[in-house]
């Protein structure tokens, strides 16, 4: 029988993956306990930006169900850079602290690159800091940004092995498009970076077997923008107002992309938990490697 309804592309469950990221973290942390080790991760929000509050609360939240220890920190919004500055410099040199997170955005005065470099690299769960970018693009094992580390379990969970495939990354920030297009390309997929001054971006993205999008513009890719049987992965978290009320959407419009892709993250519940999982991961890694029962290793030149 043939059916009239084109199949819609199916659902990624970041909620279910990132139950299995958190599973294998608490069973490490566990193992960790067993030698008094003690992961610990320290959070500090400067300023009341709501967003960042609920994010702060949620990562605090998770870090106690996996059993890792959790230190918040706040500083009010007139808080100077020298003030946040020695904050970290306490928290370098608090052996028992094993990560250290800066909810960005911070407020404007604040330079934000300072804070960054002034985290010690080892402590850096973020992966921000020069010298852990430096070692990502390089092939060494180093902190890596939560949110791509988060999307290539999403991908190699759903596709299975990625050499080869064409991805295309749209966005080129710091905090994902750039980490990203790195991660796929160390997972030996062709990769291509689309971006505000892209040349003819949809059919630089039809080309693609994986899309990843993070741009910020709710709901700005659509089925035009997707070859049949596309991985999608969106990044995005946009609010919106309807007429109903406010509802939160991707970058990607779900509605329309699900009728070419053949899998795709919905909004929430597709991206979002992984980030999270994956910090709690960098804090575990951090700690490992602060007390030397774990190694790095490189990938070959
Ligand atoms: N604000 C939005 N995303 C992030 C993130 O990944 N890390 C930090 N520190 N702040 C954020």
């Amino acid at each position: 029988m043939t059916s009239t309804n084109p199949a819609l592309a199916r659902d990624i469950d970041g909620k279910a993956i990132s139950a299995k990221v958190l599973d294998e973290v608490r069973e490490e942390v566990q193992v960790l306990a067993r030698q008094q080790i003690y992961p610990a991760l320290a959070v500090l929000l400067v300023g009341e930006d709501p967003a960042s509050e609920v994010y702060v609360r949620n990562k605090l939240l998770r870090a106690k169900e996996v059993g890792i220890r959790s230190l918040e920190y706040r500083l009010p919004e007139i808080a100077s850079q020298n003030d946040v500055l020695q904050l970290i410099a306490q928290l370098n040199a608090d052996v028992t602290v094993n990560g250290i997170l800066v909810q960005l955005p911070l407020p404007a005065h604040i330079d934000e690159a300072a804070v960054i470099h002034a985290i010690d690299p080892i402590k850096d769960v973020d992966g921000f800091h020069r010298e852990n970018v430096g070692g990502l693009v390089q092939g060494i094992e180093v902190l890596t940004p939560c949110t791509p580390s988060g999307c290539m379990r999403l991908l190699q969970e759903t596709c299975g092995d990625l050499s080869g495939l064409h991805a295309v990354v749209i966005g080129r920030s710091n905090i994902v498009g750039k980490p990203m297009a790195t991660l796929l390309l160390q997972a030996d997929c062709s990769v291509s970076v689309v971006h505000s001054r892209s040349v003819d971006a949809p059919t630089l993205c039809r080309m693609a077997d994986i899309v990843v999008v993070a741009v910020g513009r709710p709901q700005m890719i659509d089925a035009s923008w997707l070859k049949p049987g596309a991985v999608v992965i969106d990044v995005g978290i946009n609010r919106i107002t309807t007429a109903s009320g406010t509802r939160l959407v991707g970058d990607v419009d779900y509605a329309s992309a699900r009728t070419v892709a053949s899998a795709i993250t919905p909004v929430p519940g597709g991206v979002g938990p992984m980030t999270i999982a994956y910090l709690l991961k960098n804090t575990l890694v951090a700690s490992q490697l602060q007390r030397g029962v774990r190694t790095r290793h490189s990938m070959p030149l």
